[in-house]
């Protein structure tokens, strides 16, 4: 009977893959011959938040007003729960397709009070209706308002309302277009987690729009990388950040410090020592690409610098031309001798040393990326 004992994870191995709550499939839309949304393609899981990220003027909107339903794609599909919702011939209208909308610019109802505004999308009996505001707004923390106007809240009480209000008929997909962005800064972090608290309670998918590396890190589970209409990446924020798909992308995040070399045998010689360049051809430019919190400092030891290391390489020197202090790191640029070239360097609390000061500079090898050069 040995054989027929259950194996650990036999049933879910035998399991239909989960279907998304949320698939568009080769979507594309053109505006005046000008191909905005390039043949995008994305997933978004209940319960998840993929973040839609990209520099402005990118497409994010439009991808998502043809989600919403009132943009039409030129090409493509939109799929709920494994059901077409739209094509270029069929076509589920806005107020059918159970999608949650949140912007920047939302506006609340001004004569209606915070409870009405809340339950303003909902059907049904009067009971169900208030039973479901006040879950809503005990759930944002508003309760003591539902008989107040809005104009009597601020900023953020108002955000939290208007998400109150898109949640309220229990949407299957939540899109939110850069809703963070009208706040404060302080102000904005607390609400982006509460925000992320209480979607994830209601187990909609979100798909969250925005310019900022910041937020979608904080927020996603999932992050799409857009740029020029295209979906360039997308993963987990670990895997973006840390397995970046090109320099662009490495710069979106973060500062970034380019060296370039020219490739022999695989290898790049640079001023830090040799880089593997697999895949190369000799003769070809790569850049090397390493953030600034990823340059080791180290001080002029009598014109000598830390000896090489299979993890750092070799030092190479510079001189200090300017140091800030951030706050919660320093930031210091460095003119190097090899070719007079600028690189920057972040180090964790204080360190402001004085311009023209030698310093010696390594590069961490796991933390640097190399590509082909594209200019
Ligand atoms: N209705 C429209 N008519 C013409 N051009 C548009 C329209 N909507 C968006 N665009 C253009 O499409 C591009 C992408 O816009 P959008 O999707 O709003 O970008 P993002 O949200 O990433 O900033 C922009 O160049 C914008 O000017
Ligand atoms: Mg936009």
């Amino acid at each position: 009977m040995k054989h027929d004992a259950p194996r650990p994870g036999h049933d879910s191995a035998r399991k239909a893959p989960p279907v998304p709550r949320l698939e568009i499939r080769n979507l594309s839309r053109s505006f005046g011959g000008q191909l905005v949304v390039d043949n995008v393609s994305l997933k978004v899981m209940p319960g998840q938040v993929t973040c839609l990220l990209g520099p402005s003027g990118c497409g994010k909107s439009t991808t998502l007003r043809m989600i919403a339903g009132v943009e039409m794609q030129d090409a493509g599909e939109i799929h709920v729960d494994g059901n077409l919702i739209c094509d270029t011939v069929f076509r589920v209208p806005p107020e059918r397709r159970h999608i949650g909308l949140m912007f920047q610019d939302f506006a609340l109802f001004p004569h209606l009070t915070v409870g009405e505004n809340v339950g303003f999308g909902l059907k049904g009996a009067a009971e169900a209706k208030r039973a479901r505001v006040e879950e809503l707004l005990g759930k944002v923390g508003l309760l003591r308002f539902i008989d107040e106007y809005p104009y009597s809240l601020s900023g953020g009480e108002q955000q939290r309302v208007a998400l109150s209000r898109a949640l309220a008929p229990r949407p299957r997909i939540m899109l939110m277009d850069e809703p963070f962005s009208g706040l404060d800064n302080r102000l904005r972090d607390d609400i982006r987690d509460e925000t992320l608290d209480v979607l994830k309670a209601e187990d909609a998918a979100v798909l969250l729009v925005t310019h900022e590396p910041e937020e979608a890190m904080r927020m996603a589970d999932e992050i799409a990388l857009m740029r020029d209409g295209r979906i360039v990446q997308q993963g987990a924020p670990y895997n973006v950040y840390n397995a970046p798909a090109d320099k662009q992308s490495v710069a979106f995040f973060s500062d970034i410090n380019v060296i370039r070399g020219t490739v022999r045998g695989a290898l790049t010689e640079t001023p830090f020592g040799q880089f593997l360049a697999p895949g190369v051809p000799d003769g070809a430019e790569v850049d090397i690409v390493i953030r600034p919190q990823h340059i080791k400092l180290d001080l002029d030891r009598g014109g000598r610098g830390p000896s090489p290391t299979a993890q750092d390489g070799v030092a190479a020197r510079g001189e200090v031309v300017r140091a800030r202090f951030m706050g919660a790191e320093s930031l210091v640029e460095i003119r190097m001798d090899y070719d007079g070239s600028i690189l920057k360097a972040t180090v964790p609390n204080v360190f402001l040393p004085a311009p023209g000061k030698p310093l010696w500079l390594m590069i961490r090898r796991d933390r640097c990326f190399v590509f082909p050069a594209t200019d």
